[in-house]
């Protein structure tokens, strides 16, 4: 079966979806983008994800102006197209096209890239898993609440991982967890969930908009506060939270194990319950 994707107005044959190469997107890393997963026809926290691009455009100043309506239109017809049932939907926007140079010119037309991929989910029941993961000092840019495709320190962290086995990498800046490589991250200590407050030094993540709303009307404490690499170990239990992961357990950080290994009930608990909630 032919893939297909889309890009600047136009459905093509996967291999023909190209651009420009003085695009600033693929010159500058001067591009905003978004992973949306999709299971069983649910687009998953939609209205976030995009709330969230408009925050990174206007961030950056990219001039792309969108209706919801007519991005969610795109969407559907390129799972249509490549007949998935779950998957992720990856949506790039660079600045665009111009001659060679570091300050952007005004009023250039933004690339627009969008295609599909087949993905399974870690989702509650007899094959939920927990993943390791190696703690990491974290090297990124001091705007981390813009999602910006400018991530060379995330991708070579997640090779270090890789290469020790483990399936990413909790970032440490000042000795305060900031969050995940590619997740935001939580701990569960007495009862009380933890995570760090939304600021300049993570993403704002749509799956943590959400857990967080279902936290507060299950009746658990949040509390969003960083904490330190001491306390990550010490902890109860450790989860990591993304459009991609979901909610998914973390059994072992570094050589220190979690909860002797096992899948917390708290972790459970609020996976089954999000799970509920996104297929409503
Ligand atoms: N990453 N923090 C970082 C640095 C991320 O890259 C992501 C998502 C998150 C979680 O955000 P959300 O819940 O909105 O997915 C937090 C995506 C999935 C990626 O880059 O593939």
């Amino acid at each position: 079966m032919t893939k297909i994707a889309f890009i600047n107005s136009r459905y093509k044959n996967f291999n023909d979806a190209t651009i420009h190469i003085e695009d600033r997107g693929f010159q500058f890393a001067d591009s905003v983008y978004e992973v949306i997963s999709f299971f069983n026809k649910n687009l998953i926290d939609l209205k976030l994800h995009f709330l969230r691009l408009r925050y990174s455009l206007n961030e950056l100043d990219i001039q792309y102006n969108f209706t919801d309506e007519k991005l969610t239109k795109i969407f559907w017809k390129l799972i249509r197209f490549n007949s998935l049932k779950s998957g992720i939907i990856y949506l790039q926007i660079t600045r665009g096209v111009q001659p060679r140079s570091h300050a952007y010119k005004h009023k250039i037309k933004p690339t627009v890239v969008i295609y599909t991929q087949k993905k399974t989910f870690n989702i509650p029941g007899n094959k939920f898993t927990g993943v390791n993961v190696i703690t990491h000092e974290d090297l990124r840019w001091s705007r981390k609440d813009i999602k910006t495709v400018n991530l060379l320190p995330n991708i070579l962290i997640e090779n270090l991982a890789h290469k020790k086995n483990a399936y990413t990498a909790i970032l440490i800046k000042n000795n305060k967890i900031t969050e995940g490589n590619h997740s935001n991250i939580w701990i569960v200590k007495n009862n009380n969930i933890f995570t760090h407050p939304i600021n300049i030094d993570i993403l704002k993540g749509v799956t943590r908009t959400t857990l967080i709303s279902i936290i507060k009307k299950c009746g658990f404490k949040l509390i969003e506060k960083n904490f330190t690499k001491k306390q990550l170990y010490n902890s109860d239990e450790i989860f990591l939270t993304s459009s991609t992961g979901l909610i998914t357990p973390i059994l072992k950080v570094d050589s220190k194990l979690i909860n002797k290994g096992k899948i917390g009930n708290i972790t459970i608990q609020l996976a089954i319950l999000y799970f509920k909630l996104i297929l409503k």
